[in-house]
């Protein structure tokens, strides 16, 4: 069927951008349509999304014509979107991820200091210690489940090291208020509850988070969350109480979930390619290496939320009208940037992965960049030298993805931590 390009709009949406429904797949069908295609989002809210690598760096780009702050989303400030609708806490957030400009400059500037490569460079002997500690539990859990026991890697290992990486940052030190703000964080995106519980956990993860604040104000370390209040109270009016907790919530939000995937996707890459994993023991190739690889074979960010249009413009062959939201199909993106469709693990060719779209691009890219990088690597090194027969514990058929629009993965990666030699 030949599609005229130039005559699609909101009002059809060629598909539903399906949380149940593997990335690529998709993508592959709606390419068929054009770089860029009206589609339906949960509760039948409309977006364009930009599945092809060209699109989404035109997008990624500053584009004069698209903004990140969700008062040009038309549905938007016209009370269409439901409450509880999934992601909305994030997109309506007072954060840098939010803003354009000035205002986005101001607010990253404030915490970017902390996360140069030269800063996150020296954290790193801290990394190495909460990762061995984290393996020595998983040690001492074989101990009492022997060695034919299944281990959910993401849930022991690939949780709970970002988390407690970016917690220590932010001066969270409490296990109960991590572990309380992890459980906020997970039903706030979870597209599997209702609307009201993704606002009660909202409203939860606020809490924990206004609670560090009064602490730290009380107590100031020489954490980030201390250094904000401070930009907080003097006297140039830096920033706002409420862009002081939005902060807070997308940088301890951003800083766990995506590396989460991000470690998990690579574990499975690597143990579903057992002579790289090899040549990665033997020291033939690096881990930073593994980790690009790992980022480009399944971005841990599948779709990025969202680009709103200030006024009509035509972009890629369709008319985006002002007021129109776009998602960037992160995953699908990167995919299709090299010709590496359908998937290809290859660390060994860098052509691959070397300007991916993982951490997106622009103002906007990613500011734990340095961070994910440098905790992957360590974490994915720290594990395989410990267990470097570990293998998975169900066929790579069984692994079931996570249900989600935005992130990427599998739900749980079962493995057999020291198998018995066979
Ligand atoms: C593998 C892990 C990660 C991935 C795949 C990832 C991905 C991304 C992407 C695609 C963006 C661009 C968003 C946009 O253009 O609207 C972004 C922005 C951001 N990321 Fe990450 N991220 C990761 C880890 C982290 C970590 C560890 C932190 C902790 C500091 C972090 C903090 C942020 C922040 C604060 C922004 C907003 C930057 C801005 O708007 O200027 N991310 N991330």
């Amino acid at each position: 069927m030949r599609i005229d390009h130039s005559k699609l709009s909101l009002d059809q949406p060629v598909s539903y951008l399906d949380p149940n429904r593997g990335t690529h797949e998709e993508a592959a069908e709606w390419l068929r349509f054009g770089p860029v295609v009206p589609v339906a989002l949960p509760d039948d809210v409309r977006a364009w999304a930009a599945m092809s690598a060209a699109a989404a760096q035109t997008i990624l780009d500053a584009h004069p014509d698209l903004s990140s702050d969700p008062r040009h989303w038309g549905a938007y400030t016209r009370g269409e979107i439901p409450a509880g609708w999934p992601l909305l806490n994030l997109i309506v957030g007072e954060s840098m991820l939010n803003a354009d400009g000035a205002d986005h400059r101001r607010l990253r500037r404030l915490v970017s200091y902390a996360f140069t490569p030269r800063r996150i460079e020296a954290f790193a002997p801290r990394i190495r210690e909460i990762s061995g500690e984290l393996l020595d539990g998983l040690e001492s859990g074989l101990k009492s489940g022997g060695p034919g026991a299944v281990t959910d890697l993401k849930e022991s290992f690939a949780y709970p090291l970002p988390l407690l990486i970016i917690c220590e940052l932010f001066g969270l030190t409490e296990p109960d208020q991590q572990h309380r703000l992890r459980g906020h964080f997970q039903t706030m995106l979870s597209v599997e509850v209702s609307g009201a519980e993704r606002q009660e956990a909202a409203v939860g993860q606020r809490e924990v988070l206004a609670r560090l604040v009064a602490d730290r104000r009380a107590a100031p370390l020489g954490d980030l969350t201390s250094a904000l209040i401070e930009a907080l109270d003097d006297e140039a009016g830096r920033l706002t109480e409420k862009e002081l907790i939005d902060t807070l919530e997308i940088i301890l939000l951003a800083g766990h979930e995506t590396t989460v995937n991000s470690l998990t996707s690579t574990v499975h890459a690597l143990l579903t390619h057992p002579d790289q994993l090899t040549a990665l023991l033997d020291g033939e190739l690096d881990w930073p290496a593994a980790v690009e690889a790992g980022l480009h074979w399944n971005a841990p960010l599948r779709n990025l939320f969202m680009r709103y249009a200030v006024r009509d413009t035509d972009l890629h062959g369709v008319t985006v009208r002002r007021g129109e939201p776009i998602v960037v199909g992160l995953a699908a993106a990167n995919r299709e940037q090299r010709g590496t469709v359908p998937a290809r693990f290859d660390i060994r060719d860098s052509r691959h992965y070397d300007r991916q779209l993982a951490f997106g691009a622009g103002p906007h890219y990613c500011l734990g960049a340095p961070l994910a990088r440098l905790e992957s690597a360590i974490g994915l090194s720290q594990l395989f030298t410990r267990f470097p027969t570990m293998r998975l514990a169900v066929p790579e058929s069984e692994l079931v993805p996570v249900i989600s629009t935005a992130v990427n993965g599998v739900a749980a990666l079962p493995v057999i931590l020291r198998p018995e030699p066979t």
